[in-house]
């Protein structure tokens, strides 16, 4: 079973889909990481991705399904979280082409209002190594500036400077938040208020997966 994990930039994706990971044995699938991984590595498609996330622009679709293909085979039977993925109309039904391998168990929306989004962003840092994520006034680490899981330094992502927000605003709402309707026709849209502590949202993050009958 499938679960997307969909949300504006900052709503806590990756935050809540790390935690289906720890403490209920998901395999997760960050298509955000996958790419950032990719650029790291210099392979072509790394490249090309690099300059369109760093302007706050989506990566060409096809790009993405071949990512998501190879991640869902690679997982097997186990229980899914896509985290950011889909982002437009024909990532979703490039995904519903898969429906009967790999079918898609509910929709869920971190919803937020921008303003704590602008917070969230402004003051997220990230491990240069290991990725792990942590907020300035959140989730501090023990000694600022430094990753508590592997002692690296921590920084900001490029794409998280004030103007890029706002890019990756506007094309969240004009390509992403479309899919609401086409989730909730399927009866599969959820919902959550994401503006809450992050332990009270995976709590009920968690109760929605249990009243889905996968837990
Ligand atoms: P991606 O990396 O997915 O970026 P995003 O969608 O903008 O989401 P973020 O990673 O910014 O935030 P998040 O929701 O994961 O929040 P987080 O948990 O980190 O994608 C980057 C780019 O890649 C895209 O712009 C695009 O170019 C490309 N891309 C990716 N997928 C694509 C696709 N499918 N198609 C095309 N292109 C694609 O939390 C944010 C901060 O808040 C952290 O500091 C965290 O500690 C803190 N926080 C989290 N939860 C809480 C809480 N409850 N309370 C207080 N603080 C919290």
């Amino acid at each position: 079973m499938i679960y997307l994990l969909s949300g504006p930039p900052g709503s806590g994706k990756g935050t809540q889909s790390d935690m289906l990971v720890q403490s209920m044995q998901f395999k997760k699938l960050s298509t955000g990481d996958a790419l950032r991984a990719a650029a790291k590595m210099g392979t072509e498609v790394g490249r090309q991705a690099e300059a369109l996330m760093a302007r706050g622009e989506l990566v060409p679709d096809f790009v993405l399904f071949e990512i998501v293909k190879a991640a869902l085979r690679d997982f097997g039977t186990a229980r899914v979280v896509l985290d950011g993925y889909p982002r437009t109309q024909q990532q979703a039904h490039d995904l519903e082409t898969l429906q009967a391998e790999f079918p898609v168990a509910m929709f869920i929306l971190l919803r937020i209002g921008d303003r704590e989004i602008v917070a969230r962003i402004a003051g997220r840092r990230v491990c240069s190594q290991c990725q792990a994520v942590y907020h300035v006034q959140s989730r501090p680490p023990r000694q600022a500036g430094v990753c508590d899981a592997c002692g690296a330094a921590l920084e900001q992502r490029s794409d998280d400077m004030d103007e890029k927000i706002a890019r990756r605003l506007q094309v969240y709402r004009k390509e992403t938040e479309p899919l609401l309707d086409f989730y909730a026709q399927r009866q599969l849209l959820r919902e959550i208020d994401a503006a809450q502590a992050e332990g009270a949202v995976f709590v009920r993050l968690q109760a929605l997966i249990g009243e889905g009958g996968d837990a």
